[in-house]
């Protein structure tokens, strides 16, 4: 099972400049959580401090009885085994071939013989459906296909914590979609604890349990994504729907000039003209989590989050309560018309056991 972090009180700041501050926050284990946040406001900052590379002010961050902020340099390393890093640019070596690239963590951290590399980097790359690339240079490959290496590296490790820093960022919206597929199949299969940061929104009101959001040097929410997706607070609403009315504006470290020419568009138009929403942010309220594809276990997380959010339910907003019943009345309907379709007896696809992911192109 995935392992908890819990933040407290973290405060990050580079010299005069404060960057974050008193951000507390429980990352449930198993669980996938998405951060959301203008340009700038110190969300790849908070990946780099959760695993160590940066270190905090002040506050903490418990792993396993580890406080990642204040413990030797011995246990940070052994603590950072624990996670597997898909950093904002892919970070891969330039004159490694794609093999060699995603072989260098066994080859650094791992007493592997070549035999078990060799199967280990061989099922990656069929995993995140790069089978046959070993040989490529990261130049010679699409961007696409760069994260999708840089993925594979992340999980050779069999990673217990995986963090994502904008995986999405530049893919065109058919291999989003698959990528997130990805994440949730990769998670039904891992039930590590995953992070995600992107400034997809229909990423983030499909694919995470959780959601939180950063914002003027702070956090302004971190919750179930119920929660989130149904807020009244101007920050979390204004950014779910991608508008440029309200309080996140320009000087959110935003290129002015493409500021200028968006909210040129906007001029005279109250009401969004179609095609000027962002990508899965047409609709309001709480659409329906992507499921792990066909032929995959259920994922363990769903099951210990459905009995943690309800234990808190009596602590959530009256829209949150009403969207959380909302989705499981429908849930509990699809699972009754699936059990009447297939005679009375449940598709059992929860019990199969299945290690491959079956992963579209792209
Ligand atoms: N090593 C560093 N030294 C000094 N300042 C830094 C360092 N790393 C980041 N910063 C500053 O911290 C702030 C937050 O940077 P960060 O990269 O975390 O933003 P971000 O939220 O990930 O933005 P984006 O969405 O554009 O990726 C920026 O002002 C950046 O200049
Ligand atoms: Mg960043």
């Amino acid at each position: 099972m995935g392992v908890e972090v819990a933040v407290h009180d973290l405060t990050k700041s580079f010299g005069k400049q404060t960057i974050w501050g008193d951000v507390t926050l429980t990352l449930p284990p198993g669980e996938v959580s998405v951060m959301l946040g203008p340009s700038g406001t110190g969300k790849s900052v908070f990946l780099k401090t959760l695993i160590g590379l940066l270190k905090p002010d002040k506050g903490s961050i418990m792993i396993r009885d580890v406080d990642v902020a204040r413990c030797s340099e011995a246990k940070l390393y052994e603590t950072r085994k624990l996670f597997g890093v898909l950093f904002q640019d892919g970070a891969l070596f330039g004159s490694m071939n794609l093999f060699d690239n995603i072989a260098f963590p066994l080859r650094e951290h791992t007493k592997k013989s070549e035999k078990e590399i060799h199967d280990i980097v061989s099922e990656k790359l069929q995993l995140v459906g790069l089978e046959g690339t070993d040989k490529k240079l990261p130049g010679e490959i699409s961007g696409g296909m760069r994260k999708r290496a840089g993925l594979a590296r992340a999980l050779v490790l069999e990673p217990e914590i995986i963090l994502f820093d904008e995986p999405d960022s530049g893919l065109d919206p058919v291999r989003v979609a698959y990528l997130n597929q990805l994440i949730i199949d990769l998670n039904a299969v891992t039930d590590a604890t995953f992070l995600i940061v992107t400034h997809d929104i229909g990423t983030a009101r499909t694919v995470p349990d959780n959601l939180g959001m950063l914002f003027r040097r702070e956090l302004v929410m971190f919750g179930p994504r119920e929660v989130l997706l149904t807020s009244e607070e101007p920050v979390v609403k204004q950014f779910l729907n991608g508008r440029r009315e309200g309080p996140i504006g320009m000087s959110e470290e935003k290129d002015s000039a493409q500021v200028a020419a968006e909210l040129a568009s906007l001029d005279g138009a109250p009401e969004r003209h179609p095609g000027a929403a962002p990508k899965g942010g047409i609709g309001g309220g709480v659409p329906p989590q992507i499921q792990p594809s066909a032929g995959l276990p259920e994922r363990k997380a769903a099951g210990r989050r459905q009995q943690r959010v309800m234990d808190m339910m009596h602590t959530l907003p009256q829209s949150a309560q009403k969207a959380i019943q909302e989705l499981l009345d429908q849930e509990h309907q699809e699972e009754l018309d699936a059990r009447e379709a297939s005679g009375g007896i449940s598709s059992g696809l929860a019990d199969r056991d299945t290690q491959t992911i079956p992963i579209g192109k792209g």
